[in-house]
């Protein structure tokens, strides 16, 4: 017999799970019980355009019918074997998602963060076994305000003194350089660089895209100085942009690529490092692993997620719906918005000081039933589903039209 579970309401939720949860999320007081494509519905049943869109995992929509029908058809199948034996999912996620970043090969992880320190041993590993860099001397240069994730090695070279602060000792061996200062970049390079490790439009920053010509500088300064460009596309990748990769704005083809977040189709944890032959070919057996990695309910989500991406429909869609949110940001500039930066279906709003922190306007958002995210002081970030529709994004920015209105 099922037990009957009494429904709780939101607050009786929220208040619940204070004292068993640990605190280290602020979330926004709603309570989620279900959704589809680009809404949400909590327990009480209102209704939320989700403009956050889970920080781009949820790049397709909540719920997308081809990847929940690719994940219930793996579920009746075969989930996971482990890395210990082959499954017959594998092969074709890493063949589809190598063709679809114009690279050769695949190492297969679950979260972003495990992307990055994967591409960070990696990129070690090939600047000892290739470039000939003396044992352990190798170093990574970053950029300042990077968000890669938050595991000690990659707290170690961020900026933030809140992700930093209290974790203790770092991993050493990483430079930090301003972004999108490409002179900073050349004097930081020298023998000793494995790869320079950079995100394509900074997204936890605020959504910082760098001058034009940065990428193709990166990409330049990089092959001249013989040492790998690593672009962590975990947030900016999969169509966000309103290309595949926001490299390809600059058609630069880095040598390393880290994806995660929509790779899993908003469903299973799902990462990557892809990457040139050369580079991923220095991994030998029992250097590297990961129990879930290449499982095949990922793979299989993965390549209905790679499937989509092939087609060109949501790159195209991100790049149009690009459109009018730059056209509607421009529109509330000077109306309680002091600037922003967008790039495809992605922006950035500087909310004025003065009307509030970007909390504030996130939660009087939610009450309007939008929900959006603030990224740091004023700044809210606005990335729906790339499934919204033209008209649910201009009700969005109307709403931010009214709720930054009343509070002039
Ligand atoms: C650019 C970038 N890299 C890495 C990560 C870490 O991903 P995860 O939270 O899945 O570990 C994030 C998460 O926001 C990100 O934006």
């Amino acid at each position: 017999m099922t037990a009957v579970v009494p429904a709780r309401t939101s607050a009786e939720l929220i208040g619940a799970e204070e004292p068993v949860l640990a605190h280290n999320y602020h979330p926004l007081p709603v309570v989620v019980a279900r959704a589809e494509g680009a809404w949400v519905e909590d327990v009480e049943g209102r209704r939320y355009l989700d403009m956050l869109a889970g920080y781009s995992a949820l790049n397709f929509g909540h719920r997308h019918p081809a990847l929940v029908e690719a994940a219930h058809r793996q579920l009746d199948r075969l989930t996971l074997t482990s890395r210990a034996f082959h499954n017959d999912r594998l092969a074709e996620f890493a063949e589809r998602l190598a063709a679809l970043t114009g690279l050769d090969m695949v190492l297969p992880m679950n979260t972003g963060a495990e992307a990055v320190e994967s591409g960070i041993k990696v990129a070690r590993k090939w600047a000892y076994d290739v470039k000939g860099v003396p044992a352990d001397r190798a170093t990574i240069v970053v950029a300042a305000d990077n968000f890669h994730g938050r595991t000690t090695t990659i707290v170690s070279f961020s900026t933030d003194e809140v992700a930093r602060s209290g974790f203790g000792p770092f991993t050493p061996g990483f430079r930090v350089v301003p972004y999108n200062d490409l002179a900073a970049l050349e004097a930081a390079v020298d023998e000793t660089t494995a790869a320079v490790l950079i995100e394509p439009v900074q997204g936890e920053a605020g959504v910082i895209v760098p001058d034009d010509g940065y990428l193709t500088g990166v990409r330049e300064l990089t092959r001249r100085a013989g040492c790998l460009f690593v672009a962590d596309e975990i947030q900016s990748g999969l169509g966000r942009t309103g290309r595949t990769l926001a490299v390809e704005h600059e058609s630069v083809v880095p040598d390393v690529v880290l994806l995660g977040k929509a790779l899993g189709g908003g469903i299973v944890p799902v990462s990557a490092v892809v990457a040139r032959r050369e580079v991923l070919e220095v991994l030998r057996p029992g250097e590297h692993g990961s129990t879930f990695g290449g499982n095949p309910l990922a793979a299989a989500v993965g390549t209905a997620v790679v499937e989509l991406l092939e087609t060109g429909e949501f790159q195209r869609r991100a790049a149009e719906l690009g459109g009018i949110l730059r056209e509607g940001l421009e529109s509330l500039v000077g109306k309680g918005v002091v600037g922003f930066r967008s790039r495809g279906l992605w922006a950035g709003v500087d909310v004025d000081p003065a009307l509030g922190t970007g909390r504030e306007v996130s939660e009087r958002l939610m009450r309007e039933g939008i929900l959006v995210k603030d990224t740091h002081g004023s700044t809210i970030r606005l990335a729906p589903p790339l499934t919204v529709t033209a008209e649910e994004l201009q009700s969005a920015l109307h709403t931010v039209e009214k709720v930054l209105a009343r509070q002039a």
